[in-house]
């Protein structure tokens, strides 16, 4: 029987390629994201994947989308919750709070929602799994971007709290910690860091790196496919672990 996921913000970046790793090994896919053009290109190349507009950060989108998904799929074994916003670059004093309301709403009160609506599905699966997207801003300070960074170490809480309650249902759960990711989203935030520092992009980039062990980009390929291992049967005794793909980074 084939692997019944849903993966939120599936339509681009890490997310898309964490659709395609789920496709590629077989699963049944259900994608959610607010990128409609996006959705449908994503539908038009897996036409066996099903496709949700919704916006995590809002409740009521979550609640159709989820019920929806789950009666496509017949059931669901795998949640990824891979959706994230970074929000503004900006001092704490001069964050606008609802700029913040956003980021806590997308990042981490969209995660606990879509959450709190699979586990009874995923409560009925053979062996189901939850991962949750946090990154390395979940284990170092990153300055300008504390709700980013916030929401993010919350979220690291977040699944190890899932995986204790869960353990009884065979429900694991784990966060995954990616580093610098090769997309549009890091050329986003290096060019916030570059205007909020007044430093040039080439310092910006050779301070990026000089923190990794490991001095690359991460493929976002790796990401998906540890997603995939985490949810298979050689995953099963792994749970409420933060994992990171990070090329080995010491400093944010
Ligand atoms: N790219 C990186 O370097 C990196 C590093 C660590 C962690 N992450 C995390 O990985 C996840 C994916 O990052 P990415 O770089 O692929 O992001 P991205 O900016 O490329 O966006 C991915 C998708 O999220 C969708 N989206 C945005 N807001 C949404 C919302 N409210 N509801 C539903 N969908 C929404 C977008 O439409 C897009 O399709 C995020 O949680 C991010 O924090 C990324």
């Amino acid at each position: 029987m084939s692997q019944k996921v849903l993966v939120t913000a599936g339509a681009n970046g890490i997310g898309r390629e964490i659709v395609r790793a789920f496709v590629e090994a077989g699963a049944q896919v259900a994608v959610c994201d607010i990128d409609v053009p996006a959705l449908a290109a994503l539908q038009a190349q897996w036409p066996g994947i099903t496709t949700y507009e919704c916006d995590v950060g809002r409740r009521a989108d979550v609640e159709r989308m989820v019920s929806s998904a789950v009666l496509a799929l017949g059931g669901l074994d795998v949640l990824v919750n891979n959706a994230g916003i970074g929000g503004p670059t900006s001092s704490v004093e001069q964050f606008s709070p609802e700029e913040w309301d956003r980021v806590v709403a997308v990042n981490l009160t969209g995660t606990f929602d879509v959450t709190r609506l699979s586990i009874p599905h995923l409560k009925q699966s053979a062996a189901g799994s939850i991962i949750v997207m946090s990154s390395a801003a979940g284990r170092f300070g990153y300055p300008y971007r504390s709700a980013y960074s916030a929401t993010k170490w919350a979220l690291v809480g977040f699944a190890k709290t899932l995986a204790i309650e869960l353990g009884d249902w065979g429900i694991r759960a784990n966060a995954l910690l990616p580093g610098a990711v090769d997309g549009e989203r890091l050329h986003r935030v290096y060019a916030g860091r570059v205007e909020a520092t007044g430093q040039s992009l080439e310092t910006v980039l050779e301070a990026a790196m000089a923190g990794q062990s490991l001095k690359r980009f991460v493929d976002p390929r790796d990401i998906a496919a540890m997603a995939v291992f985490l949810a298979s049967d050689a995953g099963k005794s792994i749970s409420g672990q933060a994992l990171c793909i990070d090329n080995d980074m010491q400093k944010a």
